[in-house]
């Protein structure tokens, strides 16, 4: 064999890996025996293992039985619309008084698109404001979900960042918050706001807070990006976990604003990638709606053609039953119950223990995770000699596994 020619790509510049798969993948490799991984943002049961929702192992029970012949097909670029449907409802349902207020509102100022889970809802979300609105900058909370900066990074946005965690007092630095977008942010800046349980600190704006935020949007012509990852999670209600999407939905005059959907966290399907892009227009009219999604559509052709289907056919059939949909309100109770006493546990065995400092934090932060306020060294340590795996900002997922 001749030698080999040089390879176009061996001087590529470096890219940090992700700090939470890589360090998932630690963790597998880890062989003691104590070993506890609170790094990964999913759910675990009492035994330490993953908990395939109740509701969702009935029906998948329930649909392989039928083994509809079309249950391999495509679904349209835009998506499965029975599932937008009760996607879109579920989000926007309890803005309205009415089932006909529902209907009418929600059929002419939303348009809806299905996605690769929250993190491709994000991604086309950004995408298609960056080619349609051209914002100047988008602001994100200091701190957020990592990936919010590789997302808008991606779509060539300049990134700004709003104070949102006091680390002093280990609570929402909301009048920082408010005095930065105040005095810096300008019209149709982005704004991507947590729906609920803001990850990674799960501290949440309270309702006089959002009511604030949502009029120096409104004030300010900011574009409000919802993401909802964590919609029934955090309070074991997706109605009051919905309140600020439909506080701003509902706002005189209309705002137009997008939420970016996951059921990951919610079904228990984080690997089937079910999830939802809404933009809400204050063009009413057929024309603009069709003329948005077919903008939307033709994104999704060149990106992913379609989504994946299984995901949110459990999806779907869930919410479509009222009965499947109430058990799946019990196993959300379920969740979230777990989730507070095992707050609840952990301060009361900080306290017993009479570790130094306050800890009263980690029972009022809400939803899946823990902003702990251990140092990025403290964290080392843990890892290092007692097989605890967590990410560097101190973040723990308060139901993680063994
Ligand atoms: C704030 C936030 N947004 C979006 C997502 C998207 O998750 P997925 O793509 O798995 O639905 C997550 C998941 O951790 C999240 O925490």
């Amino acid at each position: 064999m001749g030698s080999m020619p040089p390879s176009l790509f061996s001087s590529l510049p470096e890219v940090a890996k992700d700090e939470v798969f890589s360090l998932m993948a630690q963790y597998h490799a880890d062989t003691d025996p104590n070993r506890v991984n609170l790094g990964a943002g999913v759910y675990c049961c009492d035994e330490g293992k993953s908990w395939p929702l109740r509701v969702v192992g009935q029906v998948e029970k329930n649909l392989h039985e039928l083994q509809d012949i079309g249950r391999h097909d495509y679904l349209a670029i835009e998506g499965d619309p029975r599932f937008l449907a009760v996607a879109r409802d579920l989000l926007f349902s309890s803005a309205f008084e009415s089932e006909d207020d529902l209907r009418r509102s929600t059929d002419s100022r939303i348009v809806s698109v299905q996605t690769i889970s929250g993190t491709g809802a994000n991604h086309i979300g950004a995408r298609f404001l960056a080619e349609n609105l051209r914002p100047r900058r988008v602001w994100l909370s200091n701190p957020t979900w990592a990936n919010h900066h590789a997302i808008w990074e991606s779509v060539g946005v300049p990134v700004r960042e709003y104070p949102y965690y006091n680390k002093d007092s280990r609570t929402l630095d909301f009048d920082a918050m408010i005095a930065t977008l105040e005095r810096e942010a300008q019209s149709e800046d982005v704004i991507v706001l947590h729906a609920c349980a803001h990850n990674p600190t799960g501290i949440d704006p309270s309702h006089d807070q959002w009511m604030a935020i949502a009029e120096l949007c409104q004030r300010k012509q900011l574009f409000p990006f919802f993401d909802s990852a964590y919609q029934g999670f955090a309070s074991g209600s997706p109605v009051q976990d919905a309140w600020a999407v439909c506080h701003f939905y509902g706002l005189q005059p209309p705002v137009e604003m997008c939420v970016a959907q996951s059921f990951s966290k919610n079904f228990g399907l984080y690997g089937q990638r079910a999830g939802a892009f809404h933009l809400v227009m204050n063009d009413p009219s057929y024309a603009a709606r069709d003329t948005v999604l077919a903008n939307l559509s033709h994104l999704i052709r060149s990106e992913y053609s379609v989504s994946p289907r299984y995901g949110s056919t459990i999806i779907k059939t869930v919410l479509e039953s009222k009965s499947l949909s109430k058990e799946w309100l019990a196993d959300l109770k379920t969740i979230s119950g777990r989730i507070k006493s095992m707050r609840a546990a952990l301060y009361d065995e900080l306290c017993r223990l009479k570790t130094p400092g306050s800890w009263v934090h980690i029972v009022d932060q809400i939803g899946m995770f823990s902003y702990t306020g251990l140092s990025a060294t403290e964290v080392e340590i843990l890892r290092k000699q007692f097989h605890i795996y967590m990410l560097s900002s101190g973040r723990i997922s308060v139901a993680g596994r063994e």
